[in-house]
């Protein structure tokens, strides 16, 4: 007994599907353009339905940056401020990675930031938007454009920014904390590491604790512009 009938009543035709109709969307691949540059790719996203996070976000951050860039700096997820500027690392954290790049001798016009995650994941508390870490299915919908952007760009170096980026980019084996600074095999470019997210160092309440970590993450990028600097 099939348990479609095809005389359906059109009332409760948009409740069932027909065969041959198409699946809801379950990652970004549904929804990449065929012929695949930076405005294609960033139109395409804006419209993106991969995944449910879209539904409690402003808008698709998508990646920045010239498709020239020799270096991309991957982050986890826009945070409040850049889901209603649109534009990735515009907050606290990337006033922070802002001034380790200047310190590193990286110059920001130079390089290509984006994020694993295109959507802004929260919880409200209070008047806030308290950010949410991204789960291992919203990571899986996500990365077709962070895959897209990488093929496209194809940098010289890419540097995870944090757990989230260096897990989806690296393996679930990688530790951020034992792992960081070092370059390691990857088939995503030349010259692949991860360092700490600039998140973390705003949480750190101890002032030395602080500028420390600043210390290390401008190491850290520093190492790869010595990279970037002995490849051009
Ligand atoms: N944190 C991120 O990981 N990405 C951003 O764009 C901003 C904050
Ligand atoms: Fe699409 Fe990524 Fe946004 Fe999910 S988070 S809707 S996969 S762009």
């Amino acid at each position: 007994m099939p348990i479609h009938r095809r005389d359906t009543p059109t009332t409760a035709r948009h409740t069932t599907r027909e065969p041959g109709e198409r699946e809801p969307p379950t990652s970004a691949r549904d929804f990449l353009p065929a012929r695949r540059t930076l405005p294609s790719l960033r139109r395409a996203a804006a419209e993106c339905r991969g995944c449910p996070l879209w539904r409690n976000a402003t808008q698709t951050v998508f990646g920045e940056g010239l498709a020239k860039a020799r270096l991309m700096l991957v982050g986890e997820m826009p945070g409040d401020r850049e889901d209603l500027a649109g534009r990735p690392f515009v907050g606290p954290a990337g006033k922070l990675l802002d001034d380790a790049l200047e310190a590193a001798g990286i110059e920001r016009g130079d390089v290509y930031v984006t994020n694993v995650v295109k959507h802004f994941k929260w919880v409200p508390r209070g008047k806030r938007r308290l950010h949410r870490t991204p789960d291992v299915a919203e990571i899986r919908a996500c990365l077709p454009w962070l895959e897209a952007e990488i093929d496209v760009v194809k940098p010289y170096a890419l540097v995870c920014l944090g757990a989230t980026a260096a897990k989806a980019l690296l393996g679930p084996g990688f530790r951020v904390l034992r792992d960081r600074g070092r370059f390691v095999d990857s088939p995503l470019a030349p010259r692949v590491s991860a360092t700490v997210h600039p998140s973390a160092l705003l949480r750190m309440r101890d002032r030395n604790e602080r500028d420390e970590a600043l210390e290390r993450l401008i190491t850290d990028l520093a190492a790869v512009k010595a990279e970037l600097d002995k490849s051009a």
